[in-house]
């Protein structure tokens, strides 16, 4: 067994060839695929997390969300490589895109359902394969890693967060899995945004490929958190 063989390098590295004749493409194409491969690294280790919560398995749960965070800042540290695309290449690299986005990433979708942001709506507004859409409406209906949350500090007796975020000393663990589900909407927060302006910086206000109103839209989704009764508790230390 070589490295190749082991990795299938053959076949990943055919998969960004001899796209639309354009130079630029393979940076274009070989971004998304990283990105998605890095979807599902994340996604694996959502589920991991959840898992482990539910049951009662807190360091677990912290192993998995240390790779979340650790992911997502390798997928804020890819975005300004897009800088380096001139509006005009992108120009060229659009004209052969269709109507396809990011819009359409089953598993940016399957991050957010897990994570705890349900938002049944993009199951009609997008079209996705029909094994994407049965995943993704089975993600709907299970537990997602809020309530999984949600449920454990139940079960310890650990609700009133603001008392056991201003006492560290009550519940330190449930403390440490806080700043973790943080660090995951905090970093899925900040990647929102930079995405807003690097898409601005070479689209403007042009609408998206997706067909929503482009950076409108996506400034329109920067507010968006996963675990909101967590960010609520701090107004009130
Ligand atoms: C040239 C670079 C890029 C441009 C111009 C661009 C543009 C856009 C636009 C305009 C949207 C809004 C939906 C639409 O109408 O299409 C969007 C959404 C999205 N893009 Fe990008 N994008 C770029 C790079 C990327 C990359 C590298 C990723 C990584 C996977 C990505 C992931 C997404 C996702 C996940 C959404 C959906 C966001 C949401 O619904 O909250 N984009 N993009």
């Amino acid at each position: 067994m070589t490295y190749s063989d082991f990795l299938r390098l053959r076949e990943l590295l055919d998969l960004q060839d001899d796209i639309g004749g354009e130079p630029d493409a393979l940076f274009f194409v070989g971004i998304h695929q990283s990105y998605e491969i890095w979807f599902k690294i994340i996604v694996q280790a959502l589920e991991a997390a959840r898992d482990a919560l539910g049951t009662d398995d807190a360091d677990g749960a912290s192993y998995w969300l240390r790779r979340v965070a650790s992911a997502e800042d390798v997928l804020l540290a890819q975005l300004p490589a897009l800088e380096t695309l001139s509006p005009a290449r992108f120009k060229r690299i659009r004209e052969n895109l269709g109507n396809s986005s990011g819009f359409e990433s089953a598993q940016f979708r399957e991050i957010e359902f897990l994570s705890g942001l349900k938002d049944a709506a993009y199951l009609d507004r997008v079209r996705f394969d029909p094994g994407d859409l049965e995943r993704l409406r089975r993600r709907l209906a299970e537990p997602s890693l809020r309530e999984a949350f949600t449920a454990f500090c139940e079960r310890r007796g650990s609700t009133d967060l603001v008392g056991v975020t201003l006492d560290e000393s009550i519940d330190p663990q449930v403390l440490r899995l806080v700043d973790h589900l943080l660090d995951h909407d905090s970093r899925f927060a900040r990647w929102r945004s930079a995405h807003a302006v690097v898409v601005e910086r070479i689209i403007g206000r042009k609408h998206g490929t997706g067909g929503s109103d482009g950076v409108d839209y996506l400034r329109g989704t920067t507010d968006k958190r996963f675990f909101p009764e967590l960010w609520e508790v701090r107004s009130y230390l």
